[in-house]
């Protein structure tokens, strides 16, 4: 975790680098963000200044584009992401074989019926089965209705990994409130709400959004409650 020594003025405060080890693992946490858009990205430059971090998408032109240093929806100008050296992009899944953490923040539009469409998610989340090792804690952070991360999303991992939920892997929460285009306001001043499947859960995924919120997290009694609109 990130901590600030007491008493330090916040120019030029001291950062410290302290490492979150995966619980359930007892490995340090090595994360996975899948999805690199308006939310994705700049999600994963910010966990990058406390975790070794492996941005994944679909999109070929995207990570040359990122790669090349530009990022089209100006969410992270060109600096920030040259000095996000923990970051590593990819569009090889074979990739995130490594990671222990995965957080999924990859589209969910409006469907005719005014709900979520989960095609990304669900394929996002064959993703992560196919790469998924025992201990791993996967968080989605896409816009869902109640009930779709446990209800829809975990069975599809379950299937195509052959693990156990709640005993092989662990699920969290952590709904996106920004605004598009919102910059100052992402990590700085909008409190972080988190969840997880089990209390060891939970506490793994505030731990880990915390090191990297300024604003600070909220831990929700469970994944059905943050996934709630507010
Ligand atoms: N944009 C915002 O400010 C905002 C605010 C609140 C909530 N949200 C929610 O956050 C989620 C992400 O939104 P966004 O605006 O970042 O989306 P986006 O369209 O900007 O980016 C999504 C990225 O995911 C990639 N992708 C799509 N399917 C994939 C897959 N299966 N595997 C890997 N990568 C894949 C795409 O190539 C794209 O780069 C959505 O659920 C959205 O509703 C967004």
């Amino acid at each position: 975790m990130m901590l600030v020594r007491p008493g330090a003025p916040v120019l030029g405060a001291v950062r410290e680098i302290t490492m979150l080890l995966n619980p359930f693992t007892q490995t340090p946490a090595k994360l996975g963000v899948i999805g690199l858009g308006y939310v994705g990205l700049p999600l994963a430059v910010a966990l990058a200044e406390a975790y070794d971090v492996v941005g994944f998408d679909i999109s070929e032109a995207r990570i040359a584009e990122l790669k090349s240093g530009h990022d089209r929806t100006l969410e992270v100008d060109p600096n920030e992401l040259k000095a996000a050296s923990r970051l590593t992009l990819s569009r090889d899944e074979a990739d995130l074989a490594t990671c222990n953490v995965f957080i999924v923040t990859v589209p969910t539009p409006i469907d005719a019926h005014k709900r979520p469409d989960l095609g990304a998610l669900i394929s996002a989340s064959r993703t992560v089965g196919r790469v998924i090792s025992k201990g791993a804690v996967v968080v989605y952070e896409s816009t869902v209705y109640p009930g779709a991360t446990e209800e829809d999303c975990v069975p599809v991992i379950e299937q195509v990994s052959g693990l156990k939920f709640n005993r092989d892997f662990f699920a969290g929460y952590s709904p996106e409130r920004a605004n598009p285009g919102d910059r100052a306001h992402r990590l700085s001043t909008i409190i972080k709400v988190t969840a997880g499947s089990t209390p060891e859960a939970a506490a793994f995924v505030d731990a880990l959004y915390g090191a990297v919120v300024t604003a600070g997290t909220h831990l929700a009694s469970s994944i059905r409650v943050a996934e709630a609109p507010r």
